[in-house]
C-alpha cells in the first residue's frame, strides 16, 4: 500500500490537461511534487504547461517511450493523444504505471434548446466524456492499477440538476458518475484496493467550456452573467480545483466518499 499524504512519490496522469480545470489540476499536482503526465490533443498548449511547470531534460523529451523513473518529481511530461481513442488508455497506463489517474477531459456542448439540437449535437458528450470514462475505467480494472491507486473522474453538477440548454450533457455526466461507482464495486469485489471517486464541479465562467454555458443560462433567465452567478458564491477557478483534488488524493482513502460536489469553496460530500 502507498504511503498517503506524500504525493511526491506519485506518478499522476491528468487526462485533459491543456487548459481549464485540467490545467489547474496538473499544475497543482506538479507543485505538490508529483510527476505529472499531462494528456490532451493540443501539443502547443501542453508544451506551454510543461514549460511553466519545469524543465524536461532533453534526453527525456527525445525518446518515444518514457519509463516512469525518468520523469522527474514536480515536472509535467506532455503526451499528445486523443483520450477517446480506445488504444490510448491502455498504452498510457502501461507506459507510466500511475498511482493516480484524473480524468478531466470533456467536450464543449452546443448551447441551445432541445428542439434546436440534432442527434449529433445532442449526443456529443456521450461520444467523448462517457466514451473516455468507459475506456479508462475499464483499463484501470483490467491492468489493474497498483493497490492504493486512486482514480478521479470529473463529472458535473449538471448530473444533479440537469442542463436544459446543453442537450445530452447532464445525462452523459450522470453516466460518468454511475460508471465510476460501478468501477468501485468491481474493484471491491476483486480486492484491488483502488479508490474511484466522481467529482462534480459547479458551473464556472473561468474556462472555455463553462463561459458559454454561463452566458447561455444568464441570457435565458434574463439576467446579466454577474446576476446569474451571484447566488453560487465564489466561482470555481482552475487553481481551486487543483488545490481541492490534491487535498482529496492526500486524504485517507478509507474516508473518501464516492462523489463530491466541487465549488469555489471546495469539496462537499454527496450522498
Ligand atoms: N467549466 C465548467 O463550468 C464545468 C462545470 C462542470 C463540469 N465540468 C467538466 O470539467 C471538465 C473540464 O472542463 P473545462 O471547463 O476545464 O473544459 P475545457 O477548458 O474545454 O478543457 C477541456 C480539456 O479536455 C481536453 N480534451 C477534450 N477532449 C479530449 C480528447 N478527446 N482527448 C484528450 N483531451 C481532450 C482539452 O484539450 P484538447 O482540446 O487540447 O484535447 C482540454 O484540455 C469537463 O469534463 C467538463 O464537463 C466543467
Amino acid at each position: 500500500m502507498l504511503a498517503k499524504n506524500d504525493i511526491s512519490e506519485n506518478t499522476t496522469i491528468v487526462v485533459g490537461a491543456s487548459r481549464g480545470l485540467g490545467r489547474g489540476i496538473a499544475t497543482a499536482f506538479a507543485d505538490a511534487g508529483a510527476r505529472v503526465i499531462a494528456i490532451a490533443r493540443s501539443g502547443a498548449a501542453l508544451g506551454d504547461l510543461a514549460e511553466d511547470a519545469g524543465v524536461i531534460r532533453p534526453e527525456v523529451a527525445d525518446v518515444g517511450v518514457i519509463r516512469p523513473e525518468v520523469a522527474d518529481a514536480g515536472v509535467i511530461r506532455p503526451e499528445v493523444a486523443d483520450a477517446a481513442d480506445p488504444t490510448v488508455a491502455g498504452t498510457m497506463l502501461d507506459r507510466y504505471d500511475p498511482q493516480v489517474l484524473i480524468l478531466v477531459a470533456g467536450a464543449t456542448p452546443l448551447m441551445r434548446p432541445l428542439q434546436h439540437h440534432t442527434w449529433e449535437t445532442f449526443s456529443v458528450n456521450w461520444h467523448t466524456d462517457v466514451r473516455m470514462a468507459f475506456h479508462w475505467l475499464r483499463e484501470t480494472l483490467l491492468k489493474p492499477l497498483r493497490p492504493g491507486g486512486q482514480v478521479i473522474v470529473i463529472s458535473s453538477g449538471a448530473a444533479l440538476n440537469g442542463s436544459p440548454l446543453s442537450g445530452g450533457y447532464a445525462g452523459a455526466k450522470s453516466t460518468q458518475r454511475f460508471i465510476t461507482s460501478y468501477a468501485q464495486d468491481e474493484a471491491n469485489r476483486a480486492g484491488l484496493e483502488i479508490t474511484f471517486t466522481a467529482v462534480l464541479p459547479r458551473i464556472t465562467p473561468m474556462t472555455a467550456l463553462g463561459r458559454p454555458a454561463v452566458q447561455a443560462y444568464a441570457a435565458r433567465s434574463g439576467q446579466s452573467e454577474e446576476e446569474y452567478l451571484r447566488p453560487m458564491g465564489e466561482p470555481l477557478t482552475p487553481q481551486a480545483a487543483g488545490t481541492a483534488l490534491v487535498k482529496l488524493v492526500r486524504a485517507d482513502p478509507g474516508a473518501t466518499a464516492r462523489s463530491y460536489l466541487l465549488t469555489g469553496a471546495g469539496l462537499q460530500e454527496l450522498t
